[in-house]
């Protein structure tokens, strides 16, 4: 068994193969005059772990190249980030279904699909079969010990904020909306007065970073953090989320960033342990 380095994920797909102790396919990887893109991989094998994110176009075209090259073999496919699991049902009539499309590609090569924090149930469930790993932990493990209050920009994330908070051994809260009367609503910490504490806001993805600023402005506390999984960072993100005055932002691997100072790769590679 050998495991391909997808373009996008080269630290990443790195530190998995040390950890599962599998040799590292050669691969080459390149752009035409006319922008099409290409791929190889070298050697062939019974069985491939592909480690590559998705976090643009050419991510998905270079992903659905590197499944043509070894399509004669077993594929467990590791998706770290799950891009397009944010379009997960047809919002407007006559919309695609990106994830679902997404889907249909990767599953009509990989036997197995491992990802990390796919964006909703919905998402998934557009996948017949779907190992979704959690790096709640692991954001976790990193804030253990500290005194800080971990906070959920909304009550859809609390649940995995719980989880965050509970491997850090701090406390944790939401943002709730209060409507005080019909010109006036209020968001504050639903329980928590963070007042005089440093918080440490925690989502699974950092897009344009519009989430974690309007949270960040109804905190008034010493400090705020941003902590997430996916530093998609689209858009001068990382410019805006310093300017709105969070003082940190960090992220795992699943995308390649400067801030991703933390590694899914523990995560991951005991699952492939688990399935080779
Ligand atoms: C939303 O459902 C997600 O959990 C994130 O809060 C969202 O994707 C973040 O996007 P942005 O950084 O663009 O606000």
């Amino acid at each position: 068994m050998k495991l391909v380095i997808g373009p996008a994920s080269p630290l990443l797909g790195k530190r998995i193969a040390e950890k599962c102790g599998l040799e590292i396919a050669e691969t080459v990887y390149k752009r035409f005059p006319d922008g099409e893109l290409y791929a190889r991989v070298i050697g062939r094998d019974e069985r491939f772990v592909v480690v590559q994110s998705l976090n643009s176009n050419e991510d998905l075209v270079y992903l659905m190249l590197i499944f043509d090259a070894i399509s004669d073999s077993d594929i467990i496919a590791v998706i770290p980030y799950m891009g397009y699991a944010r379009q997960d049902k047809a919002f407007l009539d006559g919309e695609a279904v990106s994830i679902r499309a997404v889907a249909k590609m990767i599953e009509s090569y990989a036997d197995t699909v491992i990802t990390v924090n796919i964006h909703s149930k919905e998402a998934a469930g557009h996948f017949k079969k779907l190992i979704d790993l959690d790096a709640m932990r692991v954001i976790g493990d990193y804030y253990r010990g500290r005194d800080i209050v971990m906070i959920s920009p909304d009550l859809g994330s609390l649940e995995r904020v719980k989880r965050a908070a509970e491997f850090a051994g701090c406390e944790f809260d939401y943002l709730e909306k209060k409507r005080i009367d019909a010109e006036t609503v209020i968001v504050t910490p639903k329980k928590i007065d963070v007042s005089g504490r440093d918080v440490v806001i925690v989502d699974d993805i950092i897009s344009t970073g519009g989430t974690v600023i309007e949270a960040a402005k109804q905190l008034s506390c010493r400090s705020i953090e941003a902590a997430c999984v996916h530093a998609v960072l689209a858009s001068n993100a990382l410019n805006k989320l310093y300017n709105a005055g969070i003082s940190k932002v960090i992220a795992t691997d699943t995308i390649e960033k400067a801030v991703s100072i933390l590694t899914v790769s523990d995560l991951i590679s005991e699952e492939i342990k688990r399935l080779i």
